[in-house]
């Protein structure tokens, strides 16, 4: 009888673990960042950008970091750094958050960085912020 109580205690502690482990970011997921200046939030050139050189900027090579640090491997603003953060870094994966988020809105964002919070300008040339706008619209955001 005792073992399979704790058998109960263990089942129920690993699938605690393993749901917050998937959960991610909230959803919908408050936003702390400003709206981009009129014009600039309009603007979208991911049409020729290359989306698979902006998987590399955001898994690894984006500078000061790499966007994975934070956002997280799925989007889901999940990413190691990110934990510590308040607020925390944007869930891509939520579609209830991003639908207010323009391309041209997140160019600004990545280029500037989001005052307040821990989203950095990154020092990416304009050609590299569109590959990763790209990448993280097509295959983050859902
Ligand atoms: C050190 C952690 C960190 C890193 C690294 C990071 N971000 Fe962020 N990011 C954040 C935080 C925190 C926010 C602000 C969340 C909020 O507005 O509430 C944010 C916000 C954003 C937003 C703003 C969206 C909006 O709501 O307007 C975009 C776009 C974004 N990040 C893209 C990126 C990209 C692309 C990279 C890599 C090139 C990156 N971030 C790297 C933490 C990070």
């Amino acid at each position: 009888m005792k073992k399979i109580i704790v058998l109960v205690i263990l089942a129920v502690f690993a699938l605690f673990t393993a749901s917050s482990a998937f959960a991610g970011g909230k959803c919908p997921q408050p936003r702390k960042t400003k709206k981009a200046p009129g014009g600039i939030a309009g603007k979208d050139n991911t049409g020729k950008a290359d989306k698979a050189n902006g998987k590399k900027l955001y898994d690894k090579k984006a500078k000061p970091m790499a966007c994975v640090m934070c956002h997280g491997k799925t989007g889901a603003g999940d990413g190691k750094l990110g934990a510590a953060l308040k607020p925390k870094p944007r869930n891509f994966a939520c579609a209830a958050t991003m639908k207010d988020v323009s391309a041209g809105q997140m160019y600004y964002i990545i280029k500037n960085g989001s005052k307040g919070t821990g989203m950095a300008p990154m020092k990416l040339k304009d050609k590299e912020i569109w590959d990763v706008i790209k990448y993280i619209r097509e295959d983050l955001m859902h």
